[in-house]
């Protein structure tokens, strides 16, 4: 059974409605109505790494906020596991945002609060210092969210997520703002989480290139309202290199052609 199943999804933001009650038509896509999301249907397997790629403006935050459970579709319906998701749920769901590091709290403790329930004192302290050290933030643990780089701030908050270890990882541009260097070693660092806690994690970006190197499966959306553009999944050896792999250099391009640039940069 998949782990993620989203079945007929619709979003349609109201507007003032301007017809009675029983003549409305959700989605119609008039007045001030904007049909975002068009009969989304998708399956995710257990510990996939899915990245949603789609011009902007389309959906793809939409569809991540309603899977975290933060909005309601206004029809169809999401699964994770068993459950159906209702709203927003802590532990098994983990929303990574480059801002969710709590201010008031330095590094060790930030990292330390999907641990909180671990009785053994010891344990947790040699836990919170693998995981720091897993994203090479030893030696800060004091530090406060304010005292670190852009770059470290979403380090430490990757680290917060693999203490979490929730079923279901969200990740909106995780990368965005990152200076080139720091975005190719937040990658990696994404890839080694992954590998690590194997846990399915979907993650939206703009970038083709990360979803291509970092992806078990690629969503393609279209143009608002998204429909399913391509659904593919990434069968590449890794590490993975446009230049050597043939079959992942067409894909790209193909990809770049899909979401209207007709030559792969
Ligand atoms: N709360 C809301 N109320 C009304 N319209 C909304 C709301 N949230 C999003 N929208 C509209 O839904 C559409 C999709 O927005 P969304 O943020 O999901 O796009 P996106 O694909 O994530 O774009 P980007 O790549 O720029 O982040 C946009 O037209 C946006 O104006
Ligand atoms: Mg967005």
């Amino acid at each position: 059974m998949s782990h993620i199943r989203i079945e007929n999804l619709t979003k349609v933001y109201m507007g003032r409605r301007k017809k009675p009650r029983g003549l409305y038509d959700p989605t119609e896509h008039s007045g001030d109505n904007v049909l975002v999301l068009n009969n989304i249907s998708l399956a995710f397997e257990e510990g996939e790494m899915v990245c949603i790629l789609g011009p902007s403006g389309c959906g793809k935050s939409t569809l991540l906020r309603i899977i975290a459970g933060f909005e309601l579709p206004t029809y169809g319906t999401v699964m994770v596991g068993d459950q159906s998701v209702k709203g927003p749920s802590a532990q098994s769901i983990f929303v990574f945002q480059y801002s969710g590091l709590f201010p008031w709290m330095n590094v060790y403790q930030n990292v330390g609060l999907g641990l909180r329930h671990m009785s053994d004192q010891h344990a947790k302290n040699e836990q919170i210092h693998e995981y720091i050290e897993m994203v090479e933030l030893d030696g800060f643990e004091e530090y406060y969210p304010h005292q670190l780089s852009g770059g470290m701030q979403r380090r430490a908050e990757l680290a917060r997520a693999i203490a979490v270890n929730p079923d279901l990882l969200i990740m909106d541009e995780p990368f965005s703002g990152l200076d080139f260097l720091t975005h190719m070693k937040m990658r990696e660092e994404v890839v080694n989480m992954h590998e690590y806690i194997r846990k399915t994690t979907l993650v939206v970006t703009h970038d083709i290139d990360d979803a291509l190197i970092m992806g078990d499966r690629i969503v393609v959306l279209s143009g608002r309202p998204a429909v399913l553009k391509l659904v593919h999944k990434l069968d590449f050896p890794r590490p993975r290199d446009f230049e050597r792999d043939h079959d992942l250099s067409r894909l790209r391009s193909e990809i770049f052609l899909m979401l209207g640039v007709p030559y792969a940069v």
